[in-house]
């Protein structure tokens, strides 16, 4: 049986809390420093933020208010579209850990593999940014790093020069949108599926067969999704900002669901309309 303070070994040996709490579109300030406080004091030890939410500042702050030591939390970041070659990617690091007011972060991802301002040559800006980033491990400032939203070419190309092998690549999935593809390949990589937006960003609610599973269950529609992320080896990475809901969202360790009911959600792909990306990935 799985415990919330269950981890998954990362390639490189790290271990990595196998929830953790998002904090997109939490707004900086008093909602990203209850949240994330709150998501603490019930019990999550793994925070996601980025450069781009605008919200680090907010987030180290209630972590250092939790006075649950720094090596008990596992906290990542991502560098925006603005790290773009390898001098703006250091400069970025050190941006973030000095709003965060940090010694170091365990694990940094490239967020987006294609910003526009480098697409023709994406494969030289990821090259240069990942560069920075194996600085800043060597440097003492980063523990582990990754991807976010990469495809198979956007990674086959980083691994043509990475020195280091991200271990953690963050992607859109829920049960409607698998990308089955993708998570193959992370698999055949020794990379972990981070699952971000795992309730497709609250429209995962709509699809009205997950209610009959709630119902045989006895939970709610967020904790069958998220508990069938667990159950396929993911990562899930769920957000809220209401205090019941993230309490209800850790709530996922005294059930299971049986096989076929994860086959019933695995047949659930394509449920809700296909998921629009920005503009920053071009697949
Ligand atoms: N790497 C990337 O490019 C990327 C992109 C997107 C997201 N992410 C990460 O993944 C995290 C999660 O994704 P997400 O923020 O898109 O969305 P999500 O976790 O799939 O869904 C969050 C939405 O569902 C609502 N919700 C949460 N728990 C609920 C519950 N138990 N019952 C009913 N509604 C519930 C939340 O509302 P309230 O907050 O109002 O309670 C919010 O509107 C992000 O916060 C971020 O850390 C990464």
């Amino acid at each position: 049986m799985m415990e919330l303070s269950d981890t998954y070994q990362l390639s490189n040996g790290v271990r990595i809390p196998i929830l953790g709490f998002g904090t997109w579109q939490t707004p900086d300030g008093e909602i990203a420093f209850e949240s994330v406080k709150k998501a603490l004091r019930v019990g999550y030890r793994h925070i996601d933020t980025a450069a781009a939410y605008g919200n680090e500042a907010s987030v180290a702050k209630a972590i250092k208010a939790s006075k649950i030591p720094r090596n008990k939390i596992f906290l990542t970041t991502k560098l925006n579209s603005d790290a773009l070659d390898y001098d703006s990617a250091k400069q970025a690091i050190d941006r973030s850990l000095s709003k965060m007011n940090l010694d170091y972060i365990d694990l940094l991802l490239i967020h987006w593999p294609n910003p526009l301002a480098t697409r023709p040559h994406f494969e030289e800006r990821n090259a240069a940014v990942w560069q920075a980033m194996e600085a800043g491990v060597g440097e003492g400032k980063i523990k582990s790093l990754g991807v976010a939203n990469f495809q198979s070419h956007h990674l086959d190309a980083l691994y043509q020069s990475a020195k280091i092998k991200p271990v953690v690549n963050q992607i859109y999935c829920n049960p409607s949108d698998q990308q089955e593809t993708i998570v193959a390949y992370n698999r055949a990589h020794d990379i972990l599926t981070e699952a971000y937006s795992p309730l497709g960003t609250g429209e995962i609610f709509r699809i009205k067969a997950l209610e009959d599973l709630a119902r045989k269950y006895q939970h709610t529609v967020a904790q069958i999704v998220l508990r069938w992320h667990l159950q396929k080896g993911y990562l899930p990475l769920p957000k809220s900002v209401t205090p019941t809901r993230i309490e209800e969202n850790i709530k996922l360790f005294d059930f299971s669901l049986q096989d076929d009911d994860m086959a019933f959600i695995d047949r659930l792909h394509g449920a809700l309309l296909p998921h629009k990306f920005p503009d920053q990935v071009q697949f």
